[in-house]
This record gives C-alpha cells, sequence and structure tokens, in this order.
C-alpha cells in the first residue's frame, strides 16, 4: 500500500444537493484520517456547491471537453470545471468510451486541455472481458495509456493512473488479487519507460467493485496507490468504510 493512500469516490450521474449532507459526513471523517488523501468527483452540477461544503477533501470533475471554449452545446471546459472548484478532472471511464464513443485520440486531446487549464487528471484504462478471456488485457490497457499520454513530461506532478476492468465496474466481480498486482506491475513499467524514475511517484489506483470488504487486500498490494470506487461512494458510510480500511 502507498504511504498515503488516495480513495476518490466518483458519484456518476448520481445526486442532487441533498447528497451534500454525504460529502460533507465524508469530509469531517477525512480530517480524522490524514493517512489518507480522500477526494470527490460529483456531476459537474454539484462541484461548485461540495467544494463549498468541505475542508479538507479533494473536487474533481467527472470529464471535460477538448477545446477551451465555443459552441457545444451540454460540454463543459478544463477550465469551467476549474473554476466551479474542480482541482482533478477523470479522463478516458470505460462508461465515456462506451456511451460517447470516445476514441483514445480524444482522450489525449482532453488530457492535454486538462493540464492547460491547470487540472491534475486520473486517467483511466480497462479491458473486456472478452480482452480478458483472450489474453489480450495487458497489451490493451498499456496501448490505452500510450495513446493518451504525452511522451515527455513531468508526469507525476499531475497524473493518476486508474487500472478498471470493465467487467468489474458495478459488478460485484473482482480480479484475483495475482491478476491486479500483475496489471498494476505493468503499468508501472511502462510509465517507467515513459518518464524515468519520477514514474514511482505517479499513483495507480484499481477500480471496479471496492467495497470496504475487499478494500484492505486490494490496497497491500505492490503498486496499488489507492481506489477508484463508483456505487460504494454514495454514502459516507460506505465510503468510510473504504477510507478506513485504507487507514
Ligand atoms: O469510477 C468508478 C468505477 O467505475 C468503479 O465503479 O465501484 O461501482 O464498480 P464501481
Amino acid at each position: 500500500m502507498a504511504e498515503r493512500p488516495y480513495i476518490v469516490g466518483n458519484w456518476k450521474m448520481n445526486g442532487t444537493r441533498a447528497m451534500l449532507s454525504e460529502a460533507r459526513a465524508i469530509d469531517r471523517a477525512s480530517q480524522r484520517h490524514m493517512k489518507v488523501e480522500v477526494a470527490l468527483a460529483p456531476p459537474f452540477t454539484l462541484i461548485h456547491a461540495v467544494h463549498r461544503e468541505v475542508e479538507q477533501i479533494g473536487v474533481g470533475a467527472q470529464d471535460c471537453h477538448a477545446l477551451t471554449e465555443g459552441a457545444h452545446t451540454g460540454d463543459i471546459s478544463a477550465a469551467m470545471a476549474l473554476d466551479a472548484g474542480a482541482k482533478f478532472v477523470i479522463l478516458g471511464h470505460s462508461e465515456r468510451r462506451t456511451n460517447h464513443g470516445e476514441s483514445d485520440a480524444l482522450i489525449r486531446d482532453k488530457v492535454a486541455a486538462a493540464r492547460e487549464a491547470g487540472l491534475q487528471v486520473i486517467l483511466c484504462c480497462g479491458e473486456s472481458e472478452a480482452q480478458r478471456d483472450a489474453g489480450e488485457a495487458e497489451a490493451h490497457v498499456l496501448g490505452q495509456l500510450k495513446a493518451a499520454l504525452p511522451e515527455s513530461d513531468n508526469a507525476s506532478e499531475w497524473l493518476t493512473v486508474a487500472y478498471e476492468p470493465i467487467w468489474a465496474i458495478g459488478t460485484g466481480r473482482v480480479p484475483t488479487t495475482d491478476d491486479i498486482a500483475a496489471m498494476h506491475g505493468a503499468i508501472r513499467g511502462l510509465l517507467t519507460d515513459m518518464y524515468g524514475d519520477a514514474a514511482a511517484e505517479t499513483r495507480i489506483l484499481y477500480g471496479g467493485s471496492v467495497k470496504a470488504e475487499n478494500a484492505a487486500a486490494i490496497l497491500a498490494l505492490a503498486d496499488v496507490d489507492g481506489a477508484l470506487v463508483g456505487g460504494a461512494s454514495l454514502t459516507a458510510e460506505a465510503f468510510l468504510g473504504i477510507v478506513y480500511a485504507a487507514a
């Protein structure tokens, strides 16, 4: 486990102002667990409100547009997310890739836009079940990362990678600890090839059906520096169970 594990809740398309009380409770408890870095990515509509409610935890966005402004109805730029109170943005989530047809090239442009605006990036990658069954998981995941990341950069200062096998998201199914460790090791190897020794500082999160019950075993693995949590981040009780397991 990392010295200071990073536990990020992704609320996805969930939450109205009624959920601000959950954010407050998460924030208050996190102040007593400073050994864990905690963050939430609420929907765009709640970024500003969550940012105003919390003192300790980080707040981020779940996506941003690749351009800075213009005629893009319904879209949000990186600078707008930053202005609302986000300090990071999740990019390349499999739900964006699948539901919105996001390509590696588009995600690369979004990474660049986020960096230009001054946002940190949580870059998601992960294989489908068919790719895993075909023995293609590692090649696919490393390919996604190579395609989206700049070749030369001080990435450890702004980049977090989240490995999320698609078949584990929201299903209650989790890879074996050996499989998680192998993939995280391969990702670390790629980052080291790209960025040198500084890649040791880049955090690599696991995501996919993380719960209080399985968090400790996953977070204990080498090269697992934290978790990206979906369903179990929607209540303070469930999310804090994971934070406590990381502490
Ligand atoms: O961004 C979070 C992930 O997609 C994991 O979601 O914890 O509901 O499986 P989950």
